[in-house]
């Protein structure tokens, strides 16, 4: 705590909590765009908090991306002791195979000794095969299980880093730029306001069901992520629980 407060550690923590009005904000020293091993520091703090936030049965939907793979890697048989169970939060989103939800689900599921469902649904999909592939019952009742979810763990990308990473026709990159997105989570991107500019249509988790949620924590670090961050949470459920870092904090900071 000492060392902590020395640091200024705890007063970003208040400072940014209050800014943003969010139920919680954890800051890891160091920044994850400078030292790779910052990442595991965040996945350290994601699960010290998830462990207190845990009830008897969980279901625990989870969004892809290497700082969730990286919270994966620090989860360990002792969280099994719950009932757990881990639901890819929405389709693959075009995301590389190790970063993708369904992998990540796997690997959490695997440290846990619990249980975990793949999805397997196209990452973009037209409003068409929307509808007929959400009558299909497999992806039907995983649906069910993601909608019902107690905790929610999920990263919060650069957009315009995001859109590039993922398969992003032309015209939708074309669209993420002129309307000046920032930051993206969920497949949602948005503007420096906090709003919506574009989304990606996908089967799974929607913004809007993150009210039903008991927990949710957003694990997003490196100073390159700060107004992503900021973007984001201005539409974020005010009961969600940030996890962040030094570099990235302080880039947050300045902007209030
Ligand atoms: O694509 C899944 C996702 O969680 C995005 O919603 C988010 O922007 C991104 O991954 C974060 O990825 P990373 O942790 O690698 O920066």
């Amino acid at each position: 705590r000492v060392m902590r407060d020395l640091t200024g550690i705890s007063t970003l923590e208040s400072r940014l909590k209050s800014e943003m009005g969010i139920a919680r904000v954890v800051v890891v020293p160091g920044d994850s765009d400078v030292s790779p091993w910052v990442k595991n520091e965040l996945g350290n703090a994601c699960a010290t908090s998830m462990k207190h936030r845990l009830s008897s049965d969980n279901i625990i939907a989870v969004t892809g991306g290497t700082t969730m793979a990286a919270v994966a890697e620090t989860l360990t048989p002792e969280f099994g002791e719950k009932n757990l169970l881990f639901v890819p939060a929405r389709g693959g989103l075009g995301e590389d195979v190790n970063n993708q939800a369904n992998t990540v689900c796997a690997i959490m599921a695997d440290k846990t000794n619990s249980r975990h469902r793949v999805f397997y649904v196209p990452d973009q999909v037209s409003s068409e095969i929307y509808e007929s592939f959400i009558k299909e019952p497999l992806i039907y009742e995983v649906l069910g299980l993601i909608k019902s979810a107690s905790m929610v763990l999920h990263g919060i990308g650069d957009a315009i880093t995001m859109a590039e990473r993922r398969s992003t026709s032309p015209e939708d990159m074309e669209k993420i730029i002129r309307r000046n997105a920032v930051g993206e989570a969920f497949g949602y991107y948005f503007n420096e306001a906090g709003e919506i500019v574009h989304k990606v249509l996908t089967i799974g988790l929607q913004l809007d069901d993150l009210t039903e949620v008991d927990t949710i924590i957003a694990v997003a670090g490196g100073a390159s992520k700060a107004k992503a961050i900021r973007a984001y949470m201005k539409q974020a459920p005010r009961s969600t629980i940030l996890i962040t870092d030094e570099g990235a904090a302080k880039n947050l900071v300045q902007g209030f």
